[in-house]
């Protein structure tokens, strides 16, 4: 049996893409019951799990109900990687995705995320030191360049490791999240990687289906990731595979908001005691987002404390 999970995927499959402060157990659970194929953690701090960070341990809990599940490593330091992919290893995971694309302030101003793909010595010592040191798959999420480095040359440098994934951001650090993604080089990049096992996974601006389908139409990807599109719509995962399967899909009414909201906030309370009466509160506000004449509903969502809060507000809809 191939103990790859990558390898046993449907084409074309739908991940949840790594999104920090967002993809956490309860969301990823949640993506899953609605279509999600493969699900990635929000980045975890390599340097933080060497010193065995008690409060990033506690991210590395995953509930049997999410495999597979990518815990993704961020961090600029190659010794660091060593011990935080045997962590992983141990936590039950199935791949370890290392992040060469986040341009945020507090991870590239320490030379890590995208500001890795400037440094090939460094980028690649990490990508060795995490396949050397984990018993299940490695994949990488990338950009499509940062200044004069081009992804291509980036990967070109990594391309004799067993990479089992590239997701690519199809934009470059300095267009940061928007603009439409560049399917040239996605599918530049994966016509590079045909003749491999490589599995390409394009992702940025897919917000509905039809989105979905232009980005596979115009790159021929394996797999996609969905980040921002979850917004409010972690249902999106099925909604692409109806509209691809049967050319139409349906959108959620509010008696199936309304179970969605029950839903999540059941799993979050259940699987983040301490925070999940401040967290839920944006999941509320994006849920409701769109539904007309609840302004003063959602002015309550920012203050409840508990499921029976939720329950009240929800019979006032
Ligand atoms: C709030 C937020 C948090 C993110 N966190 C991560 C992260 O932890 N790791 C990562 O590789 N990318 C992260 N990203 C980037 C997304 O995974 C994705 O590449 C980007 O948002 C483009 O996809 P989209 O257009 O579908 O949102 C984050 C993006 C956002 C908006």
């Amino acid at each position: 049996m191939d103990v790859n999970f990558w390898n046993t995927q449907n084409t074309p499959f739908l991940c949840l893409a790594p999104l920090a402060g967002i993809s956490d157990s309860a969301t990823r659970q949640i993506c899953k019951k609605f279509g999600a194929d493969i699900l990635y953690t929000e980045m975890i701090s390599a340097d933080a799990l060497f010193y065995n960070s008690k409060k990033t341990l506690q991210m590395l809990k995953i509930s049997k109900k999410e495999h597979p599940v990518v815990v993704q490593l961020f961090g600029k330091n190659p010794e660091t990687f060593k011990k935080a992919a045997k962590i992983c290893c141990e936590y039950g995971f199935d791949g370890i995705d290392i992040n060469f694309g986040c341009p945020a302030r507090k991870v590239v101003s320490h030379g890590g995320g995208v500001f890795l793909m400037k440094d090939f010595d460094k980028s690649r010592k990490i990508v060795e030191n995490v396949i050397t040191n984990s018993s299940i798959p490695v994949s990488i999420k990338i950009r499509t360049g940062i200044s004069d480095i081009l992804a291509i040359d980036f990967l070109k440098n990594l391309e004799d490791l067993p990479i089992s994934a590239i997701m690519v951001h199809g934009r470059t650090y300095e267009q940061k999240f928007s603009g439409e993604i560049d399917y040239n080089t996605i599918s530049e990049i994966r016509e590079y990687f045909s003749s491999s096992n490589t599995k390409i996974i394009a992702n940025g601006g897919i917000f509905t289906p039809e989105n979905a389908k232009k980005v596979l139409d115009n790159t021929g990807v394996s797999g996609l990731g969905i980040a921002r599109g979850i917004y409010g719509k972690p249902y999106i995962f099925k909604q692409i595979k109806d509209f691809l399967k049967k050319g139409k899909y349906s959108e959620f009414d509010i008696s199936d908001i309304k179970k969605l909201i029950k839903l999540h906030s059941k799993v979050l309370f259940k699987t983040k005691p301490e925070r999940a009466r401040y967290e839920i509160r944006k999941y509320l506000l994006w849920y409701t987002k769109g539904i007309p004449n609840i302004k003063e509903l959602r002015n309550e969502m920012t203050s409840v404390n508990s499921i029976s809060d939720i329950n009240k507000l929800l019979k006032k809809f």
